[in-house]
């Protein structure tokens, strides 16, 4: 059995083999944090290090794996990688693929992703990113499903079961790595790895269900946040570790901590040198350490001085070379690792379609006056922007092992539709040197190799003059967002809002293309620009599902999962958020609200049009009141009153009007994506339990108080109907 042979391994490994194999080193192929460590083949060979990251395809691999199998006990590497939004056929930024709110697509993508990081040599991911996030200025807002725990909770489930599928032996599976635990998404300020600090009652209300949906669905391991949980950073943070994930929880897979985040808690404070650091993690629960080299350089150590214990070694060792068991490495340590089959498998036609098909449904069109959308293929069309003929750009930050000389540009996918279209970029992503010598550097060019910006300003607006139409491809370099990448203004950059000023000065009819990793402040572009489409970056076949959605061969059904704020200082801006004790009255100064803005987002949770109209009626509520044992069915018709065919996501939304503590004005509790003709109408059904209604009491007791309820079902989170019921 699986048990007799990890034991029996376990006690034929001496105490180095054992640490080795806690320790997690990253290739020279790929480096995704500070530093690299020299000479990791060296520690390989030694039977030092018994997992990789960033190392993958066949070739690679196998050589990595064949000196690992030359060691003493043969036991097989595993080798990790980001495979975050796709492995080599990149899908968009999970932001911008959580606006399908189509789980069906969410898992797809990452089945894909499997499919294509296994023919590679990969055998775990460390994806799927659910923490909360209600500060768009942080800018790995990028890799998470949003600000809702509800809707995270299934993005969580849906892409852990693409992932691992129905069993991890089989050979497209790969381990799922849910991370970053803990609430990571709640960085002060939104500034990338600052502080965390929150009342328990908010991590469990809020921010914990994700992590938690995960590994209720099996998820095989867990990543630790480079934050601190109450005064304690997560890496050491025992109760976090063990009395929550793997008591409370039942985790029962591995957990891995972030890149150097043992060595980190150096800087926290909460140790004074690595030797401190590297007992707090494995005391606290952490079994492999990534990077830091802490536990190879001071476990045995540790160990003579009897601050761990051996039973904690055994234990971290038991879960990771339980992981390799699963996963089918000690019978076939090449498992799936074949050079014909990645050839077969990466970016094969079907996963291109299906990566169109999903970025056309990641697309959020955000307004359309006058129905300038869809295009007409007739119209002389003005390219204009920095993004419209960018590939490396669309693909968005952790896009790993994507190749972007692959990615299909806005500039292709419109030619393929017409060739009524001429091209000018109009502007640097920046005007802002260092944003933009970061987006140069990774093109390769300096300042000095890029045109004169008023020349190109000059340009784009003549261009602009002779066409029908302008196409305006703008946002933000992908740079600008992802890890390490927080903004304190997030509005267009300068020199591309400039330049948007210019063109719409002409008169033309504007439709503003966006590309960018996180909500935008869009206040005067949506006062005066008349059709705008959130397009993210939307991974290799953008171009393609964009033109698809500009000429209306795709009618855009894509709802926002992250509230735009209209500005800055409204950060954080959320839809569930509580409603105070002065709530606001616009007629009364003493109330919450600011004096410069209102207290309205630009655009709310769950919005996002289509070409079509879709007409809501009335709410109605099955009962009036419910007992526990009850189900109430909430129903809402919805019509295709418009000109066009189209999906419409009809959101579902709960409020507890009195609780033991406060509750939000609205909480999200269920959605349904339906497709209607034109003319057609559909009766939309969503059933209301017990379960839909619980929350963590004044005691943090898991549980639905009698009382009255309000629920809503609308379009997005604010045009919504509602309608009443109490529980008894
Ligand atoms: O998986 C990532 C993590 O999200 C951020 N630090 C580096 C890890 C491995 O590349």
């Amino acid at each position: 059995s699986k048990n007799a042979f990890i034991s029996s391994l376990i006690q034929r490994m001496t105490l180095e083999e054992k640490i080795g194999q806690l320790n997690l080193l990253t290739s020279d192929m790929d480096i995704t944090g500070p530093f690299m460590k020299a000479g990791y083949k060296k520690d390989i060979e030694a039977g030092l290090c018994g997992t990789i990251f960033n190392a993958y395809t066949p070739v690679y691999t196998r050589q990595l794996q064949e000196m690992a199998l030359k060691t003493r006990l043969k036991i097989p590497l595993l080798f990790g990688y980001d495979v975050i939004h796709g492995h080599k056929t990149i899908f968009p930024i999970p932001l911008g693929e959580a606006c399908t709110w189509d789980m069906s697509l969410l898992e797809k993508s990452a089945r894909i992703a499997a499919i294509e990081a296994s023919a590679d040599g990969l055998q775990w991911t460390f994806s799927p990113m659910v923490d909360i996030a209600r500060d768009p200025r942080w800018g790995r807002v990028a890799e998470g499903a949003g600000e809702d725990t509800w809707y995270g909770s299934q993005v969580a489930k849906a892409k852990v079961k693409g992932y691992q599928g129905s069993d991890l032996s089989s050979p497209n599976s790969i381990l799922a790595c849910v991370k970053h635990f803990a609430l990571y998404g709640a960085i002060e300020g939104g500034r990338d790895y600052n502080t965390v600090d929150m009342s328990r009652r908010q991590m469990f209300q809020f921010y914990l269900p994700p992590y938690k949906a995960a590994v209720d669905a099996g998820v095989a391991t867990v990543m630790t946040s480079f934050n601190e949980v109450d005064g304690i950073p997560s890496t050491g943070n025992k109760w976090l570790l063990t009395d929550l994930l793997r008591k409370q929880w039942g985790f029962k897979g591995f957990i891995v901590t972030d890149y150097t985040s043992i060595n980190e808690m150096i800087n926290h404070g909460i140790v004074k040198d690595e030797y401190e650091a590297g007992a707090l993690a494995l005391n606290a629960g952490v079994d492999m350490d990534m990077q830091g080299s802490i536990f190879s350089s001071q476990l045995k150590k540790l160990l003579q001085d009897k601050k761990i214990t051996i039973a904690e070694i055994n234990a971290a060792v038991y879960r990771i070379l339980s992981a390799k068991y699963d996963l089918g490495l000690f019978k076939d340590p090449f498992r799936n690792c074949d050079t014909a089959l990645a050839t077969k498998e990466i970016m094969s036609a079907e996963h291109l379609r299906d990566a169109q098909m999903i970025a056309e449904r990641s697309i959020v069109l955000l307004k359309n006056e006058h129905q300038l959308l869809p295009l007409k293929k007739e119209a002389k069309i003005a390219l204009i922007g920095p993004l419209a003929n960018s590939q490396r750009e669309l693909i968005g930050n952790w896009s790993a092992a994507g190749d972007y000389t692959k990615a299909i540009t806005l500039l292709d996918g419109i030619k393929s539709k017409t060739s009524n279209v001429t091209y000018a970029p109009g502007a640097h992503y920046s005007s802002d040197t260092m944003l933009l010598k970061k987006a140069l550097q990774k093109q390769r060019l300096t300042v000095e190799d890029t045109a004169n910006s008023a020349q190109m300003l000059a340009e784009a607006v003549a261009l602009a003059r002779r066409s029908d139409v302008v196409v305006m491809a703008l946002g933000e370099s992908q740079g600008m967002t992802g890890e390490a990448a927080s903004r304190s203004d997030i509005r267009i950059p300068d020199s591309q809002k400039e330049l948007l000023k210019a063109v719409y000065a002409t008169g033309k009819p504007v439709v503003l293309v966006l590309m960018n990793g996180r909500p935008l402040t869009l206040e005067w572009e949506d006062a005066n620009i008349p059709s705008i489409l959130e397009t993210w970056f939307l991974g290799t076949e953008a171009g393609n599902a964009i033109a698809a959605v500009l000429f209306g061969d795709y009618n855009p059904a894509g709802k926002l999962t992250m509230t735009f704020p209209r500005n800055t200082g409204q950060i954080p801006i959320f839809y569930n958020h509580k409603n105070t004790g002065r709530p606001l009255d616009v007629n009364n100064k003493y109330t919450s609200k600011y004096l410069d803005v209102s207290n309205e987002p630009l655009y709310p949770f769950g919005y996002g049009l289509s070409y079509t109209q879709f007409t809501y009626g009335a709410v109605s509520v099955s009962k009036q009141q419910i007992t526990a044992a009850d189900k109430l069915q909430v129903s809402i018709p919805v019509t295709n009153s418009g000109n066009y065919s189209g999906e419409e996501v009809v959101q579902l939304y709960i409020r507890d009007r009195v609780g033991s503590v406060t509750r939000p004005v609205k909480e999200l509790k269920g959605f349904k994506k339906i497709f209607l003709e034109k003319g057609e109408t559909r009766i939309v059904t969503f059933d209301i339990t017990i379960e839909d209604l619980k929350f963590y009491d004044k005691d943090m007791r898991w549980t639905a108080e009698p009382g009255d309820f309000t629920v809503f079902a609308g379009p997005n989170s604010r045009d919504v109907q509602s309608a009443s019921f109490s529980l008894k």
